[in-house]
């Protein structure tokens, strides 16, 4: 079966999956829309206001409305860190490593892989579920992680001691900059690069820099497919993260890859959103 064949059909159990998630779990985006409006205008929202999955993601807007009127976002902020780390373990985050892990390793699982490339991967989330996937299908590929922040170093050291059977190697790699020639010399084909949540931070120009090296990408990303910015959109933008939209990304992947699918359709229709999420490319 061809590349493509192969892949589509691979992801089809974790988008299904992911589906029946959201749609369960969501039904749509319009409650945490309607509180981004209220905080930009400067009023509260109170919790009981909107549905308790969306509550970590209402504190974080709060945070942000609050702290970029009083001040400068710094995510050293031991209140920042603390919400963001309750934001990353509510069940609607588990549901996005969830799939992202079902995805990368439906891949891998299917065809060959030389090696895994993860960008951005901050503390590490989705390349534990990885590396947990890796050790129950009884399979080792190289995994390089890298992100911007030197504290990648340490979520290596933590993981090689949770997968000593794994071959786990970390890279300092601002995307914004083409790879550290350390990292490419690593490289061996057919090689899958994935990544979560890292663009909007780094822009949109950042996937000239990611794709390059990669065969295979799987990027998670929100990409607006309206192009009309939100509210929820506007307050992210106080800390200086980017409008993601779905026809620019298309125009910088299109320069790399021949064939570039959006996994989440159903899903996004379902759930009334205005974006979509899962985006898989191939050289
Ligand atoms: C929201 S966190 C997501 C972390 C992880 N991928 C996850 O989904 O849990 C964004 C990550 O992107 C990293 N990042 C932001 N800008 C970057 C850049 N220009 N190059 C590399 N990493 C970057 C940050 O350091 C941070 O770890």
């Amino acid at each position: 079966m061809a590349m493509r064949e192969t892949i589509l059909k691979a992801i089809e159990e974790p988008m299904k999956r992911y589906y029946e998630d959201m749609t369960t779990v969501l039904g749509n985006w319009q409650p945490l829309e309607r509180a981004a409006a209220e905080l930009l205008e400067g009023r509260d929202v109170n919790d009981e206001e909107i549905p308790e999955v969306y509550l970590p993601m209402l504190q974080m807007m709060r945070l942000i409305a609050k702290v970029t009127r009083e001040s400068e976002w710094d995510w050293a902020d031991p209140r920042i860190q603390e919400i963001f780390k309750d934001k990353a373990a509510s069940p609607l985050y588990g549901i996005f490593t969830r799939v992202m892990a079902g995805t990368v390793s439906a891949i891998f699982s299917n065809l060959q892989i030389g090696t895994l490339v993860e960008v951005g991967a901050g503390p590490g989330q989705v390349t534990q579920s990885i590396c947990e996937e890796m050790v129950k299908r009884n399979q080792s590929i190289p995994l390089i992680i890298s992100d911007r922040a030197p504290g990648i170093m340490q979520v290596r050291e933590k993981l090689a001691r949770a997968f000593p059977s794994l071959s786990i190697t970390a890279h300092i790699w601002n995307v914004t900059e083409p790879p550290p020639g350390d990292l490419v010399d690593r490289l061996v084909k057919p090689v899958l690069v994935f990544e979560r949540f890292c663009l909007p931070y780094a822009g949109h120009e950042a996937i000239d820099m990611i794709s390059p090296i990669a065969d295979i990408l799987v990027m998670q990303d929100d990409l607006s497919i309206t192009g009309r910015k939100m509210s929820f959109d506007l307050l992210y933008e106080k800390i200086g993260t980017t409008f993601l939209t779905f026809s620019e990304a298309m125009r910088h992947l299109k320069k790399y890859f021949s064939f570039i699918h959006t996994c989440d359709k159903e899903t996004t229709e379902a759930i009334n959103s205005g974006v979509t999420t899962f985006t898989v490319a191939l050289k």
